[in-house]
């Protein structure tokens, strides 16, 4: 249990554990440039790091991703599984899918991804593989039935990963003209953290993370 309710994680140590995290891989240094500069939305560095480690320990083979933008959390999940496995990753935005597959290619790891074109909640249904591994990283009003869609294809004993879940702080600090994400995560982690088919807690990882394995 924590000996204040503020002990973690304050600004000194949210600035000293992010000068820990150096990158030495270019690739990974230019689609965080390229994310920051266009404004694309895409997951913390420790959250990736916390992806791909998961991915590695858990030795999952077979990953859904929910969310893609440019690919910078596929890239860390298809190198935390090696070869042989597999990421399914969903994205709308044609544009997006463009720069992942180029980043995608030039890390080669094409072999191992394939993306679904379209709205998750549209393609979700169709997908008739079992999953070792739920990433969940897009509208965050849709993260219920993303976790419904997506359970009956995960395997017993598979993690479930989902990004955003403090909001910036916003989740654990009611006001009265809060967005509808704000709302909407706030119900989903009430949801998540009592769901009967898992075994679920949020960290304060990155911007508050989502961590649950399937029993
Ligand atoms: C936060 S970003 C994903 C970041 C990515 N997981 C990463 O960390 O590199 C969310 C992505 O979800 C996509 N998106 C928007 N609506 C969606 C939908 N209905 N289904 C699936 N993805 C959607 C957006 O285009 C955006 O690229």
């Amino acid at each position: 249990m924590k000996a204040r309710l503020d002990a973690i994680i304050q600004r000194e140590q949210a600035e000293y554990l992010d000068q820990l995290l150096t990158d030495a891989d270019p690739l990974l240094a230019e689609m965080e440039k390229d994310a920051a500069e266009n404004n694309v939305p895409i997951a913390d560095r420790e959250v990736a790091k916390f992806l791909a480690i998961t991915a590695r320990v858990s030795a999952a083979r077979k990953a859904l991703e929910i969310g893609m933008a440019i690919g910078y959390s596929v890239v860390h999940l298809a190198r935390g599984m090696g070869s042989g496995s597999l990421v399914v990753t969903i994205e709308p935005d044609e544009e997006r899918i463009r720069r992942a597959s180029d980043y995608l290619n030039r890390a080669n790891l094409m072999d191992g991804v394939r993306i679904e074109r379209g709205k998750a909640l549209e393609v979700m249904p169709r997908l008739n593989e079992t999953y070792d591994l739920l990433f969940i990283d897009a509208v965050k009003e849709e993260y219920k039935r993303y976790l419904d869609l997506g359970l009956p294809k995960l395997r017993t004993g598979g993690v479930v990963i989902v990004d955003n879940l403090l909001w910036g702080g916003r989740v654990a600090k009611p006001s009265p003209d809060e967005d509808s994400s704000t709302v909407a995560l706030r119900e989903f982690n009430q949801y998540f953290i009592s769901h009967p088919q898992l075994r679920a807690e949020v960290l304060s990882v990155g911007d508050g993370l989502g961590y649950a394995v399937k029993i």
